[in-house]
């Protein structure tokens, strides 16, 4: 049986259309979660334009040739021509013990599996990782997760910035340090440092020209230290990594030094045949639709006027490595709103270059800036950008004393260790869900106060449910093998929210906006706490106990899925 209540529905509105109008009208039946009913379907308007007759007389027609079933109790239209559908309590109740026995809980896997590469995080070499990359890790992993669980194939790139310019100048003020003092905590200061050697000492400006030459030239020493340095920083990465509970492993690596040697062969090869031209000096391509402010077509720089290679051709080599070698169908690029115009110049010239084709297809998954209370970029007050690793801290910190609080009023004695274990879940919790929990696209404010919160649209009112159902399960000790039994209508709501999971991963799986989980999360998480306010459980009566704890399991198991795809932490206890 389909768990799924829109599936389920679709399938009966779409053999309804046929019969009743004899056309399927290409119809989407366009079911959706209503606040009305349990469901409603919306297709009569769509209909109606497209077989001529009133959207009412249609939605009339449609409900007279529903097929008899289980699934929907009933149907009323709505003007000019809305169904709006409530579900059979004994249906839910079939479907909510499907989903308990499953391990996939509501979620079926893909029927197309897909490789999907997924280029995120990418933070630089010598470099802070700041709050920019903040939002590249986080939306990526959590679309990495649940495509994973679709049952996609994921191959995670990250495209660390280990090459280029810059590294004579860092290789040589390392040297200059000497190695023992350049160890992770000096690694945040290392490229500030060497910039302002670099713009104030004109011997170390010649010198470190002179080591970029070396280090693409192959020197050996050169290159060890070179490696030395990006070692020293993916170390301090995966810190970072390891803190946030982000999956990204060190053999995901694929920098901008992986495409090295395979720059200046493409130069050549889009230069002979002709994809490519020298313009004042340089080589560049003319991806299709591209203009820039007088009109002119714009140039994807592949070749410097003096030979150096940058960040345009490595994406056009990525991209084709990607197709080519990792056989990804679907590329997604979580990269910041700002390079729009350079990835999708990239993604044009890989499919004029017949490398990119349908079905494989490349998305930009764009987003927004993290601004400050008052409105403008998160800065530090030193008007740097904000370091990540204070972020978390700070947010650490935060959550601490909110949940110190909590625990406080339940009057328990305090364990410390438990508490820190909370904190930490809870403030990296809160920065997650922060993040994820608004439109991709659009900017949002970093108010660690409302992040931290227990209340509201919050990691930790999610997390606070579920522990609130796994402690319930904890004093229930045994687990009766009952059915999940409908009655009340807070546990109607409650079952037909957990078997919306998989519609809502589906629709992240397309439109790659994990802020939709975010909202069931908590639409499930309030559903959970309204039906733990209305319905005793572990006090209920012996024919009823059995059913409501297995409904909190099942609630509890959907919402750590839910929190887990999001790669959001979810504690036992509280
Ligand atoms: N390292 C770059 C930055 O910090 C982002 C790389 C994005 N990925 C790519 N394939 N261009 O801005």
């Amino acid at each position: 049986m389909h768990v799924d209540p829109i599936d389920a529905v679709s399938a009966l509105v779409r053999a309804a259309v046929v019969s009743a109008l004899g056309t399927d009208c290409d119809a989407d039946p366009q079911v959706r979660r209503s606040d009305r009913a349990d469901l409603q379907a919306d297709l009569a308007m769509r209909l109606a334009r497209k077989v001529k007759r009133a959207p009412r007389a249609i939605a009339d027609a449609i409900v007279a040739a529903l097929p008899v079933n289980d699934v929907i109790d009933r149907i009323e239209v709505a003007n000019p021509g809305f169904l709006n559908i409530w579900l059979r309590a004994e249906w839910l109740s079939a479907a909510a013990a499907v989903a308990n026995a499953s391990e996939r809980l509501a979620v079926e896997t893909t029927t197309a599996p897909e490789r999907v590469v997924i280029d995120y995080s990418h933070p630089n070499v010598a470099k802070e990782m700041h709050v920019g990359h903040l939002r590249s890790t986080v939306i990526g992993d959590a679309l990495a997760r649940v495509l994973a669980w679709r049952g996609h194939t994921i191959l995670r790139q990250n495209h660390i910035g280990d090459w280029g310019t810059p590294f004579g100048m860092l290789i040589e003020h390392v040297i200059d340090l000497g190695a023992a003092h350049t160890g992770i905590a000096e690694l945040a200061k290392l490229y500030k440092s060497a910039r302002e050697k670099f713009d104030s000492d004109p011997a170390f400006a010649n010198r470190s020209r002179a080591r970029v030459v070396l280090l693409q030239a192959g020197d050996p020493q050169t290159l060890q230290d070179w490696r030395a340095l990006v070692d020293l920083s993916t170390r301090y990465f995966e810190t970072i990594y390891a803190e946030l509970g982000v999956t990204l492993q060190r053999a995901d690596i694929a920098g901008e030094s992986f495409y090295n040697d395979q720059l200046a062969p493409l130069a050549h090869e889009l230069e002979a045949s002709g994809y490519a031209r020298i313009s004042d000096g340089a080589l560049c391509a003319f991806p299709a639709g591209f203009q820039n402010r007088e009109g002119a077509p714009l140039a994807l720089m592949l070749r410097k006027s003096d030979g150096g290679f940058g960040y345009a051709i490595t994406d056009l080599a990525a991209i084709r490595y990607r197709l080519a070698q990792l056989r990804a169908t679907r590329i997604l690029y979580v990269v910041g709103a700002p390079q729009t115009q350079h990835l999708a110049m990239v993604v044009t010239a890989a499919r004029e270059l017949g490398w990119l084709a349908p079905p494989a297809r490349a998305e930009h998954v764009a987003f927004g800036s993290v601004l400050g209370k008052d409105g403008r970029m998160l800065m530090s007050r030193a008007g740097e950008a904000v370091r990540l690793v204070d972020m978390i801290s700070e947010a650490v910190t935060r959550a601490e004393i909110v949940a110190r609080a909590k625990a406080g009023e339940a009057g328990e004695p305090i364990d410390e260790a438990a508490l820190k274990d909370i904190a930490h879940a809870v403030g990296v919790g809160a920065i997650k869900y922060a993040d994820l929990s608004s439109d991709r696209v659009k900017d949002y404010i970093f108010d660690l106060d409302r992040m931290v919160s227990f209340d509201g649209n919050t990691a930790g009112y999610c997390q606070y449910a579920h522990a609130r159902a796994r402690s319930v399960l904890r004093k229930a000790i045994e687990l009766p093998d009952v059915p999940i039994a409908i009655d009340e209508p807070v546990e109607h709501e409650l079952v037909l929210h957990i078997l919306g999971l998989g519609a809502v991963v589906r629709d992240v799986e397309r439109t790659l906006e994990p802020h939709r989980l975010v909202s069931y999360c908590y639409t499930l998480a309030s559903a959970f706490t309204a039906f733990y306010d209305a319905c005793p459980i572990l006090k209920a009566e012996p024919a009823v106990r059995g059913s409501r704890l297995q409904l909190t399991r099942l609630a509890a198991r959907t919402l750590a899925c839910a929190l887990g795809l999001l790669g959001i932490p979810v504690p036992e206890r509280m």
